[in-house]
Formats: C-alpha cells, sequence, structure tokens
C-alpha cells in the first residue's frame, strides 16, 4: 500500500511535467524502464557536475555543457578535455536534447542514457580507463549513497553503471526550454511578442531559404530538427579526395573492434566521415544530424566541427549552396537541400533576426 502510494505520487510528478511542456514544445518523451523522480534528477545534476568522475580530476559533464552556455562551452570550436586536450567535434547543446531521436552529431547513441555513458571512458574527454573509479565513489559518497536510496531504493553494493547513466538522463529530461518570442507568437498568438523583421525572416525560413525542409516545425510545436542526416559540404573538403580508402580503412578497423566514439572524437579524418561510420551507408557518407535552433544565438560557434563562427556566416553559407567562398567545391554527397538561395542583404538579415527570436527566457542575456 504504501509503495503504491508512493507510485501513485512519483507518477503524479513525472505526468505534471508531462502535462504542462513549455510554450512550443511537445511532452518529453520518458523511457518505461528510467521514470523520472525528484529525487533521480537531483542525483542526476550532481553526477553531470563531478569532476571526479575524469582521470585527472578537472573535467565533468558541465566542463563542456556550462548552463550559463546554455550547456555548451560556446565558444570553442571544438571540446577541449581533460589536460586540454581537443577533440574534433563542437558540442552540441544539452537543452532539448530529450526530444532527440539519436544522440551525437551522428547519432550513435540510441539515447540520453546510451550517450552519457561515453565521455567518460573517452582519452580526448574524461579519460577514465573503465567505470571503477565512478561505482567507487557513488558507492562510499555518504551523499551519493543517501540520493540512490531515495532515486532507486538501491544499497550501496547495487548500484551500477545502469544507474548512473538512468539518473543524468533523468537531469537531462529536465532541462527543456521553449516560449521564445517566436513561440509566444505563432503558438500563443502574441502579435508583440517578435518583431516585425524577425517575421519576415520566418517568411524566409519557410520560402525562399528552404530551411523549414530539415530544421521543421509543426502545427502544435517545433523542435526544428527532422532528426535526420545531412550532408551539407561542412568540412568534407579536409577528406573528399581520399574518401573511399579512408570508408574501407575505417570499417576494417571497426570490424576489428575500434570504437567509433574514440575514432571520430580523436581523428579529424574519421570524424568528417559522419553519419557512415555508424551505418556504414555510402548515402550516410558526410552527413550530419539536424541540429535544433532553439537557443542558436547563444551558442556560437556552429556546425559539428565548429567552422563557422556567426549566425551571418551561417546563413552566407547556405546561400551559396554549402560553401564558405563562392569557388569552394562541393562534394557528391552534398543533399540535394542545398542549393544556391538567392538571398538579397535584407532577406539575410530578417532570417538572422528570426534565428535570435528562438532564445527562451532562462538562456536571454542578462
Ligand atoms: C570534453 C568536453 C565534453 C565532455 C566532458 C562531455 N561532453 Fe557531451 N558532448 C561534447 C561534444 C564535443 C559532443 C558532440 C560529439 C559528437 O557528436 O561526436 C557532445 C555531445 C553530447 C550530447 C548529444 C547532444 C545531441 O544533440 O546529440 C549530450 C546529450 C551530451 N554530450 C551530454 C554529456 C554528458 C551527460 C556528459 C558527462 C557524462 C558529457 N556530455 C561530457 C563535449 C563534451
Ligand atoms: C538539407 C537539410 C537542411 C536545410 C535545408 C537547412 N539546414 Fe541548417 N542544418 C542542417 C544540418 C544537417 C546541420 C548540421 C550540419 C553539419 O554540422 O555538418 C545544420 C546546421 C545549421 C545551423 C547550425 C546550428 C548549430 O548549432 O551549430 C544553423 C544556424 C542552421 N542550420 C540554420 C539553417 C537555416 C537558416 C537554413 C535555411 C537557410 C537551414 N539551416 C537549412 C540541415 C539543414
Amino acid at each position: 500500500m504504501r509503495n503504491m502510494m508512493f507510485a501513485i505520487m512519483l507518477g503524479t510528478a513525472a505526468g505534471m511535467a508531462q502535462a504542462a511542456p513549455p510554450l512550443g514544445l511537445p511532452p518529453v518523451p520518458v523511457p518505461a524502464d528510467n521514470p523520472q523522480n525528484p529525487a533521480k534528477v537531483r542525483l542526476g545534476e550532481k553526477l553531470f557536475h563531478d569532476k571526479r568522475f575524469s582521470s585527472t580530476g578537472e573535467v565533468s559533464c558541465a566542463t563542456c555543457h556550462q548552463r550559463e552556455k546554455v550547456f555548451t562551452d560556446s565558444p570553442l570550436r571544438v571540446s577541449r578535455g581533460i589536460r586540454g586536450l581537443t577533440g574534433t567535434r563542437n558540442a552540441p547543446t544539452v537543452v532539448n536534447a530529450a526530444y532527440m531521436h539519436t544522440l551525437f552529431w551522428d547519432g550513435r547513441e540510441p539515447d540520453l542514457e546510451g550517450q552519457a555513458g561515453q565521455p567518460f571512458l573517452n582519452p580526448v574527454e574524461m579519460g577514465l580507463k573503465n567505470y571503477d573509479p565512478i561505482l567507487e565513489v557513488v558507492r562510499s559518497d555518504r551523499q551519493y549513497r543517501k540520493l540512490f536510496k531515495q532515486a532507486f531504493g538501491l544499497e550501496p553494493k547495487q548500484i551500477t553503471m545502469r544507474h548512473v547513466v538512468q539518473a543524468i538522463a533523468s537531469f537531462e529530461r529536465t532541462l527543456v526550454s521553449g516560449d521564445s518570442p517566436f513561440d509566444r507568437w505563432y503558438f500563443g498568438g502574441d502579435e508583440k511578442a517578435m518583431s516585425e523583421q524577425a517575421k519576415r525572416g520566418f517568411k524566409v525560413f519557410l520560402g525562399k531559404g528552404r530551411c523549414v525542409s530539415c530544421h521543421t516545425i509543426s502545427q502544435t510545436h517545433a523542435l526544428f530538427t527532422d532528426n535526420r542526416f545531412h550532408n551539407l559540404n561542412v568540412g568534407f573538403a579536409r577528406i573528399d579526395k581520399d574518401v573511399r580508402e579512408l570508408a574501407v580503412a575505417f570499417m576494417q578497423a571497426r570490424k576489428k573492434g575500434t570504437s567509433v566514439d574514440v575514432a571520430v572524437l580523436s581523428n579529424k579524418n574519421t570524424s568528417e566521415l559522419g553519419r557512415f561510420a555508424v551505418t556504414g551507408e555510402w548515402r550516410d557518407m558526410g552527413a550530419f544530424k539536424t541540429p535544433t535552433l532553439r537557443n542558436v544565438a547563444r551558442t556560437a560557434p556552429y556546425m559539428h566541427d565548429g567552422s563557422l563562427e556567426t549566425l551571418e556566416d551561417v546563413v552566407n553559407f547556405y546561400d551559396k549552396g554549402g560553401r564558405v567562398e563562392d569557388d569552394d567545391p562541393v562534394n557528391a554527397f552534398q543533399s540535394g537541400g542545398i542549393r544556391p538561395l538567392n538571398l538579397s542583404d535584407d532577406e539575410k538579415a530578417d532570417l538572422v533576426a528570426f534565428l535570435e527570436a528562438l532564445t527562451s527566457p532562462e538562456y536571454a542575456k542578462k
């Protein structure tokens, strides 16, 4: 009976969080085997900030995903882990990652739980040899012992990495943010919530710019991602000439047990294989996941390699059909949806104003 009441109370707490997502967002999907509860979220937040889970004690998840930077490490181009080691990719925001169908730029993990286990062991991120140091800390630290008991009803000896990543994922599922000027205008019907320039930019976003074909929105909400993978010609010139040799060599290494997570973050060429490194399908060559555009004005620089510095640069890149300079090469795997747009200077500025209207109040510049 007491257990049942407990379940009902938790059910209500989780259910309420889901019944009222922020304006512009759908309910957060929660896996059946990892229901939300307040203690688990608190535990996840503590784990997310714990530097003891890196080999040098310097780095936590929050080092690269800082709240005041919309859970990124802006303005770094690529992330910096233990001993200042750099990876190959720009840190995406964790805000609204709860809605993603796959995680990482190449979608190599299916859910937040799977994602959360990777950085601890990556040699350029947190650098642990195995998970033992984490389990030692959480099984002996008094506060952790209490929180694991409250969150999962576990005795210290029963705690496993499965519980650790479940708690981190539960915390991340609370990092949802909508209610931007765009949301208040488009979904909330407040004509004054968004500027006239941003409204014109939204027209370009839907029409001439064709942005919405990948950064999708629906009748009731806007995630600004189709959860698919596209080759935009970002960074691909690095491998275009040797792409077949590189692809074959990588697939052989993968068969022999090379970790995709380690390979793509420690080798700049391997990184550019994009989704191909996960599926081995040629149509996925150099393709990366469409990121959300929410809060994008606060998370420069942009793209999987952080190669574009400003939103103006991004818009110019699309306007030139996936090129930084007019005479840059395109590639054979590039998405058919990326073609020169012939936008006027006003249309480009309007589009940037629209992107700037996607910032949620909690991440707006104070
Ligand atoms: C050294 C910096 C660094 C650390 C430490 C780090 N991350 Fe990340 N994070 C990144 C980078 C870079 C990526 C993108 C990598 C890729 O896509 O290949 C990423 C991707 C992610 C994503 C995927 C977002 C999406 O839209 O696909 C999530 C979620 C995430 N990290 C959470 C975490 C958690 C949880 C931890 C701690 C266990 C952590 N990160 C530790 C840099 C870091
Ligand atoms: C064919 C699908 C597609 C279309 C069309 C498209 N995008 Fe993207 N967008 C993506 C993908 C995929 C990425 C990441 C590419 C990469 O890093 O290699 C991206 C990245 C971005 C980024 C960087 C976000 C970040 O966090 O780094 C911005 C901003 C952006 N797009 C805005 C736009 C705008 C504005 C338009 C219309 C002019 C547009 N997109 C059209 C798929 C698309």
